[in-house]
């Protein structure tokens, strides 16, 4: 795979720009105006430094087009025409698998046509409020009414093409062969990549049985694993960072028309560990809707079920459960999309959904009344912690339902053979962790545009800051994540000048033999000589001869330092998702909150900082 080039692949999604020894652009996974997501074609390899996505061409196809693994490897190879290892029977297996798409395709072309031709067919579009803008989108076809249709393009010989009966469009029986699709709206399914690999037919004769007619499973039609609409849904899981999940096709193409361009359904099958695990991959948040009957409910309890074994604490799933008779399509067309946005905002957080259902379930609705029911509802939730790799939320999930059953926590944790972990009440960030990398958090929260740590003050800080690190460069390897998550893509000759000191300590400290005690101020002064950058630094180590700091005040302002950057640059970004917010776009929920909640964080450490420094200045001058 080495002879890919990862700037061609990428640059066929992302308009890129030639910076140094990078190609920026606009990260295509966060909401940016400012780019900071770069392709290194040396290293072949990408980054963005606004949210932390990173990875190979290979990941980068897997997370913006939603592919697997072998997808994303399959599609590296068709594109750049490069030859992808395998075996033999897999070649077989994959030529074939193209000519069935290139029939499907061939076919959903011929209905989409034959749609224009039928004024019938028209009609029943129209009188659904289907537009023809959405019918081309969709691709929406009609399948002729005669038995072999098909002949129409598949001539003579090829009508009688076994790879016809192989994608599933015509059937062969008893020595006769006829189209499948016969006189019905055409919804064709697409892979992720664009391909038609099936068929959805509805009838549109009101009671005929069976409503919908579906392909069958063929080697390029999966339905565990498809999802109708992904590949005209995808963009807009990025964009707008969630995705809906109905139960129809008709919901699928009546929210995308009303706006809601981020839905998919799954193919009259129930919401497999596949789908999700697809979903998740474009987005860190899933949204299920499900219609207000009992076949709902059931779809619901499936879905969820499936998403337990998937979802991890970064990611969250809600479900809407819609009123009575109602599904999407007939929400909106009654009630217009705002209803529809409403029942999202009321959406059930999986944690709620959980206990809601299964208290459902075991007591049908009258609640959980007795010690039996409530033995019941531990019985049917214990499986399903138990699939769950989700720690904190599997907690939270402990926790929600201990209350249903009226049982402690932790009892209820050991009967369902699961761990709960102690955790103190209020958590304070530890001292030398107090820092934006810190994942104890649950989640990174996403750097700000650079550059935003310019002007008098920050110069001030930053100075400050090289001084403390080139008198005790110490504290260059102990604070090395901090470096080399804030500065290093350095935005003036301060930072440079700290990566610079950095880089020599590393190298020193990989050194054979390293010694902490010959990471002298001198070495690194030595090192420097010759560097544009030397003079300040000398200037910075005189004035310390003077200013005498102590190596325990020095690694205070250090860390004060870092928290006060980061405090800026958290202000930065709340600012802009203000602004985006106010402009009404979508903002991943909870996000504002998260960064709210370490700038308060670092307002604590600051205080405590510095108080801890004034302290220690104290007792020194009192025992002195
Ligand atoms: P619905 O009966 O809710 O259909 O089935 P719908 O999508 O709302 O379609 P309209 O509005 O009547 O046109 C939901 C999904 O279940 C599958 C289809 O995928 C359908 O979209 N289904 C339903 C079938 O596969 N076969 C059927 O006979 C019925
Ligand atoms: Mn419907």
């Amino acid at each position: 795979m080495s002879r890919t080039d990862i700037v061609q692949v990428i640059g066929r999604y992302v308009k890129l720009q030639h910076k140094g020894s990078n190609w920026m652009a606009c990260c295509p996974f966060h909401k940016e105006k400012t780019p900071s997501f770069a392709v290194n074609p040396s290293k072949q390899f990408f980054k963005c430094f606004g949210c932390g996505e990173h990875g190979t061409a290979i990941t980068f196809l897997m997370k913006f087009k939603g592919l697997s693994f072998p997808e994303a490897i399959k599609e590296l190879a068709d594109d750049l025409g490069m030859e992808v290892p395998e075996d033999r029977q897999a070649k077989v297996r994959q030529a074939r698998a193209k000519t069935l798409t290139d029939y499907l395709a061939q076919a959903a072309d011929f209905y989409h046509q034959n749609l224009f031709h039928d004024l019938h067919a028209i009609e029943y579009l129209k009188g659904r409020g289907i537009t023809e803008e959405t019918v081309n989108k969709f691709q929406l076809g009609l399948s002729p009414d005669g038995w072999q249709g098909l002949q129409e393009i598949f001539k003579d010989k090829a009508y009688d093409d076994p790879k016809l009966e192989e994608s599933g469009l015509v059937i062969a029986k008893d020595g006769h062969r006829y189209d499948r699709f016969r006189s019905r709206v055409m919804y064709p399914i697409r892979n992720p990549r664009g391909q038609v690999i099936g068929f959805g037919a509805r009838t549109m004769v009101a009671g005929e049985e069976p409503k919908y007619l579906n392909s069958p499973e063929t080697p390029v039609y999966h339905k565990s694993q498809e999802l109708y609409g992904l590949f005209e849904a995808r963009e807009a899981i990025h964009k707008k960072g969630r995705a809906i999940v109905c139960e129809g096709y008709m919901d699928v193409i009546q929210m995308s028309q009303a706006g809601f361009l981020e839905t998919v359904a799954a193919l009259g099958t129930s919401i497999t560990p596949e789908h999700v695990k697809k979903l998740f991959q474009l987005s860190d948040h899933v949204y299920f809707s499900f219609d207000g009957d009992a076949a709902g409910f059931k779809a619901a309890r499936r879905a969820m079920e499936s998403t337990l074994s998937i979802i991890t604490d970064t990611q969250t799933a809600h479900f809407v459960l819609l009123p009575q008779d109602e599904d999407p399509d007939s929400l909106i067309k009654s009630q217009g999309p705002e209803a529809f946005e409403a029942q999202l905002r009321g959406a059930y957080p999986l944690s709620k959904f959980f206990v809601m259902d299964i208290v459902r379930e075991v007591s049908q609705g009258r609640g959980l009344r007795t010690a039996e029911d409530r033995a019941r509802a531990i019985a049917v939730a214990k499986p399903l912690l138990q699939r769950m790799s989700a720690q904190a939320l599997r907690q939270l999930l402990v926790q929600e339902l201990s209350s249903a059953v009226r049982m402690d926590p932790g009892e209820l944790a050991a009967l369902c053979g699961v761990t709960l972990l102690e955790v103190p009440q209020t958590a304070k960030p530890a001292q030398s962790q107090g820092y934006g990398r810190d994942t104890r958090q649950g989640e990174r929260y996403r750097r700000p545009v650079r550059p935003v740590t310019t002007g008098p003050l920050f110069t001030n800080i930053k100075r400050r800051l090289l001084q403390c690190f080139v008198t005790h460069p110490a504290w260059l390897l102990k604070y090395s994540d901090q470096i080399e998550y804030e500065m290093l893509d350095t935005v003036d000759e301060w930072e440079e000048a700290i990566v610079r000191l950095w880089h020599l300590a590393q190298d020193h400290s990989k050194g054979e033999g390293f010694e902490q005690s010959q990471l002298t101020t001198g070495y690194l002064l030595s090192f420097m000589q010759g560097d544009p950058l030397y003079e300040r630094v000398a200037e910075l180590v005189s004035q310390e001869e003077v200013l005498q700091t102590p190596p325990e005040v020095a690694e205070y302002e250090i860390k004060c330092a870092f928290l006060k950057l980061e405090k800026a640059q958290l202000d930065a970004k709340i600012s802009e998702i203000l602004a985006l917010e106010e402009q009404g776009e979508m903002v991943e929920t909870g996000y504002l909150e998260r960064l709210f909640r370490r700038r308060q964080d670092i307002h604590r450490s600051l205080v405590d900082e510095s108080t801890q420094a004034v302290d220690f200045v104290l007792s020194n001058r009192l025992n002195s």
